[in-house]
This record gives structure tokens, sequence and C-alpha cells, in this order.
């Protein structure tokens, strides 16, 4: 007879719990998305997205010492301009809203850390992310002309001050391009975080709605992954890696937890983020709302899992809500 084994006595005192526990969530694995939108004095709400809004540069002040107070270390910003045309142009105006709210936000809470999405579908006027030509018959996005505008934007934001670049639009070649690009222009310490594993997924509906960028025509399925392709994310990665991405990205996190977990095994030692993007975060905010789950266990919950298959950092709608609730406040 061997003596028998309950696992319910690592279960049965809640300092124990804590002390056997794997998973550590804390404030400084989160990053948030922030909108920012053309215009002044403005905060437009927005409707899919409880608790977020589009903001105007000069009402983000408070908003980034909120931010900093709660201990999460960076935001991640994404542009509403004015005026697009085909390519995108004002995405590298140095007076453009990405670059102005870079500036707002060091001045504002220095300990921020700053980090920009470079992309084009919420600054051309079809909503695709880069310059278009004809493809069989169809308008698609055009690689190799679309990569010297992605270096303009990196460039821009890096002038403006953005410590990091995170390019999401899944072109191929772009971080050796970028990498060259701010390297050239001496922006050699900047890091580049890769959207590696982007999937072409329905999770970005809100997310549309808030950053104006709705393609106009067609859908991103020729340049973002399909949903059902799981090694094809670790040659992604590869070829990331290989063109100098610092960081690296899986994105949605929910539905895509085992490609997390693939690419931290193939790659434990590059740090790896996550983006519970904002279909994940609507879905609970609506059941939270009609009372069909608890938010606060549902959120945590969710980003545990994220951190448990792998991910280093997590960016998400719920940081503040969640920086709160792992101090203690409800
Ligand atoms: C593209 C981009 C998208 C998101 C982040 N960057 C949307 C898309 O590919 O259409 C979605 C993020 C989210 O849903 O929270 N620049």
């Amino acid at each position: 007879m061997f003596p028998q084994i309950r696992l319910r006595r690592l279960r049965s005192h809640p300092r124990l719990r804590e002390m056997v526990r794997e998973t550590n969530l804390a404030p400084s694995d989160f990053i948030l998305p922030l909108f920012i939108r053309h215009g002044t004095d403005t905060e437009v709400p927005i409707q899919s997205m409880p608790g977020h809004s589009q903001w105007t540069v000069d009402r983000l002040t408070k908003e980034a010492r909120e931010i900093e107070s709660l201990g999460i270390p960076a935001v991640i910003l994404f542009g509403i301009p004015d005026e697009k045309d085909a390519v995108g142009s004002s995405s590298w105006d140095e007076h453009g809203v990405v670059q102005q709210a870079i500036h707002a936000i060091r001045e504002a809470a220095p300990t921020l850390y700053v980090i920009t999405d470079v992309c084009f579908c919420e600054f051309t006027d079809h909503g695709h992310c880069g310059v278009l030509h004809e493809v069989n018959g169809t308008q698609d996005v055009d690689n190799d002309a679309t990569l010297p505008n992605l270096v303009k934007q990196a460039v821009s934001h890096a002038r403006a001050g953005a410590h990091m670049i995170a390019p999401s639009g899944m072109m191929d070649g772009m971080i050796g391009a970028l990498r060259e690009g701010l390297d050239a222009a001496g922006f050699t310490h900047v890091p580049i975080m890769s959207y590696a594993a982007k999937y072409a997924s329905g999770f970005y509906g809100p997310f549309r709605e808030a950053a104006e960028s709705t393609p106009q025509f067609g859908d991103r399925r020729t340049y973002q992954m399909d949903p059902a392709n799981g090694a094809e994310a670790l040659r992604e990665v590869a070829l990331d890696l290989a063109e100098g991405a610092d960081l690296l990205m899986v994105k949605p996190a929910l539905s895509y937890l085992d490609i997390i977990r693939r690419v931290k095994a193939a790659h434990p030692d590059v740090p790896l983020a996550a983006y519970n993007v904002s279909g994940e975060f609507a879905m609970v905010k609506a059941a939270a709302r009609n009372g069909w789950i608890d938010e606060q266990r549902v959120a945590l919950e969710i980003l545990t899992s994220i951190k448990r298959a792998g991910a280093d950092l997590i960016l998400t709608y719920h940081a503040k809500d969640a920086a709160r609730w792992l101090a203690g406040e409800s």
C-alpha cells in the first residue's frame, strides 16, 4: 500500500494556494490600447467597448496619468485622422494624431512606455492595410509598395518619441524593411514588436468601429492568417525573428491559446505578447451587463489563461480594471 496522494491538501489554505500558484498576473504584464482622434476637447465613447473612448490629444493628460498611477507600464496607440487618402499619407505627418499623442503622453506621464501600432487601415480611404494594386481582377494590398510607406510611418513615430513600434499589417518582409529603415534614420535603439501571427478574425469587429478602419470592400484574408492554420504561425514567427523582430505577438489571444503555447515552446528565449482583442473584451462586457457572468472573475481568468499559455505580455482593454482588481479594489 502506498500513501494516498491527495492534491486537495495543496488547496486547503488560501496562503498555501498563493504559495503554489504557478501563474501570477500583475499590472506589469499589461499594455493598454488607446485610440487617439483628430480634433480638440473631445472624448467619443466607443459603444461596443464600454469604458473606452476615442480621445483627442488635449484630453490625454488625465488618462495617461491614471494609467501610470495604476502601475500599467505601457500603452499602444492607434490613430484616427481627419483626412484619409489612398496611401494613408497622414500616418507619417509629423503633426499627425499619433505623433502629437506621443508627445502629449510622454510629457504627461514620463514613466509610461509608449508603443505605436504601425499600419495603414485607419489612414487609407479604402480601409486596407497598405497601397492597393490589382491581382486576378480584384484590388489587393501591394506588399512591396507598402513597405517603404511603413518605414516612413515608423520613422516618424520614432522621431516623435515612440519607445517601440509594433507593425500589424502582416506584410511579408516588413520587419526587415522596418529594422533597416529605423537603423538608417538613427533609431537603432527602438525595438520592434511584430504582430507575427495575426489571424483574419471576426473578433476585431469592435476595434474597427473604434478605429474607423473597416475595409470598404473585401476583407483581409489575403494578408492575415487563416484561423485553421497553426504550423504556419511558426513560419511567420521564424521569418520575423530572422528579419530582426525583438518581441513577438500572437493575435487574437483566446481562440489562439494553442498558438501562444507553440510559439513560446519554439522560442522560449523571445518575449511573447498576446493581444486580447476587442471582440474578446466586448463579449465579456456584454455577458456581464446581462448579469450572466461575473466580469471580474471571468476577465482575470481569461488574462491568467493567456499568461499560463505562455504570453509574457498581454495587450488588453481590461488593463485598467484588472490593475484595480489585482490591487484589491472591486
Ligand atoms: C490593424 C489592427 C487591427 C487590430 C489591431 N491592429 C484590426 C484589423 O486587423 O482589422 C485589432 C485589435 C482589436 O480587435 O482589438 N491595424
